[in-house]
């Protein structure tokens, strides 16, 4: 039952884009998703609202800092998988949502801001593993990247971020407009039709692959990053 939080302090950085792909793509398969939209825009929340929504998908909107810790336990007994969309702040919601996580991801888009994010989210992790004694396995998400390019940002950031031994996902989501429309579109990737959007069969594989590593990451928990990062000060800034 694992329990996956989207989380960076960065607004804009792809957290609610991942967790609406994630969501999506895991109940399309017919796995039973639920998702706790604490984003205070309610995209995911909204989303629902148009046809075509997965009915294996739950979405529920604004968990409060008071009630998140029951809304995930009771999110957990009903779904086998529990998607956090957090807010791009760190406050006690966001801290409790990532001490009950069983791995969080961390979207990062290349540029020197979203990496100062990053380097807070890490930073956020490690206190919840100190409060809480326990590892929480975490990981990079390289989002919004652009098909054989690597800018020199991007270079710098991975090797920052491999010297640490923090995990990054194989899988980058890249920058693909439907990624945008599915929001005003609904459903998943897999309802619309390939005349109307363009290279959609690369964005559903990308979407997938994605999908694909979260599930192996949370059913292997050495694979992410779960030790207690020493000195993430100088990380990624
Ligand atoms: N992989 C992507 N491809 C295209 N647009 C994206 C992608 N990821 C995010 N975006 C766009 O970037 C903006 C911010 O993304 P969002 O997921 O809302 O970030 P956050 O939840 O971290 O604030 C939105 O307009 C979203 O549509
Ligand atoms: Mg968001």
């Amino acid at each position: 039952m694992p329990v996956i939080a989207l989380a960076s302090p960065k607004g804009g950085c792809g957290k609610t884009t991942a967790a609406l792909l994630l969501a999506t793509e895991l109940a399309q398969k017919g796995i039973g998703v639920t998702v706790l939209d604490a984003d205070p825009e309610t995209y995911i929340d909204t989303w629902a609202k148009l046809p075509d929504k997965p009915p294996s998908l739950t979405v529920k909107k604004s968990p409060t800092e008071q009630t998140i810790l029951d809304d995930i336990d009771k999110a957990k007994q009903e779904s086998p998988f529990v998607i956090i969309d957090l807010e791009g702040t760190a406050n006690m919601l966001v801290a409790y949502a990532i001490s009950r996580a069983d791995l969080v991801i961390i979207p990062l888009q290349p540029s020197d801001l979203d990496a100062r994010g990053a380097a807070k989210a890490l930073q956020l992790v490690r206190q919840q593993q100190k409060a809480f004694n326990r590892t929480i396995p975490h990981a990079i998400l390289f989002t919004r990247t652009k098909a054989a390019i690597r800018t020199k940002t991007f270079t710098h950031i991975s090797q920052q971020l491999t010297q640490n031994k923090i995990t990054i996902f194989k899988t980058h989501l890249m920058e693909r407009e439907v990624y945008r429309a599915l929001f005003s579109y609904g459903g998943c990737l897999e309802n619309l039709d390939p005349k109307d959007v363009y290279h959609l069969q690369d964005a559903i594989n990308n979407a997938r692959a994605f999908a694909g590593e979260v599930i192996s990451m949370v059913n292997s928990p050495h694979t992410p990053s779960t030790r207690p990062t020493q000195e993430l000060e100088g990380v990624l800034t």
